[in-house]
């Protein structure tokens, strides 16, 4: 369930709570009012949140989070994508469209 984050107006939307984050090591919410996200925290520094649209640019199959070697797999052709986004195997072409993410309180509130 997403809720429009604490009344803000600019798009911003809860994806879900941190421990939800911990517990699965990914948060996914599809088609949310902003699009569909993922959210993890970044293998470099687990402080930081990124978060994608997980949205293949290829045929828009939805990629997998593979928690163990850091990256988006695609289930359809096997395209490959960084924590952020970029390509790292084709056929994709284009990075995974990126939003910002911020922590406040228990929850996880992402934006354009
Ligand atoms: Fe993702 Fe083709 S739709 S690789």
């Amino acid at each position: 369930k997403v809720d429009e984050a604490f009344g803000q107006s600019d798009g911003a939307v809860v994806a879900g709570t941190i421990a939800d984050l911990d517990n699965a090591g990914q948060l996914y919410q599809d088609n949310t009012s902003i699009g569909s996200i993922a959210v993890i925290r970044s293998p470099d520094n687990p402080q930081k949140l990124l978060a994608v649209d997980p949205t293949c640019t290829h045929q828009g199959c939805t990629v997998d989070w593979d928690g163990d070697k850091k990256q988006f797999k695609c289930p359809c052709h096997g395209a490959k994508f960084s924590a952020n986004g970029k390509v790292l195997k084709g056929p994709a072409s284009s990075p995974l469209g990126t939003y910002k993410a911020k922590i406040q309180g228990n929850s996880v509130i992402v934006s354009k």
